[in-house]
């Protein structure tokens, strides 16, 4: 079983921030968009660039490589040159602090 692992504090994470976090040494970017925390893995699956720092918009996180983009809530590829989705990770608020897990 994977541990969770603290991304930060609830009020230390503002609308629109992009944090990295590693779950089992993997690099997860977890994004606050409209106030939900979302977290997928911090590799595009077209040819590996990170997502972190990619504009966020309708919901979608762009891969500043190529301009791929991807479905914060299920890590659908929804634009090309992306196929695959990215995989996702569940985020958890308790206390005021934001926690990410394997699903
Ligand atoms: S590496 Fe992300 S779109 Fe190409």
């Amino acid at each position: 079983m994977s541990e969770r692992v603290r991304v930060g504090a609830e009020a230390e994470l503002p609308e629109g921030s992009q944090t990295e976090v590693r779950v089992d040494g993997v690099g997860v970017v977890v994004v606050r968009y409209e106030g939900t925390f979302y977290a997928l893995r911090n590799n595009c699956t077209h040819k590996d660039y990170p997502l972190l720092g990619g504009e966020v918009s309708l919901g979608r996180l762009t891969c500043e490589k190529h301009g791929a983009k991807f479905e914060l809530a299920t890590g659908k590829a929804k634009t090309l040159p992306a196929v695959k989705p990215v995989r996702i990770y569940k985020t958890v608020v308790e206390e005021g602090e934001v926690y990410v897990l394997p699903l």
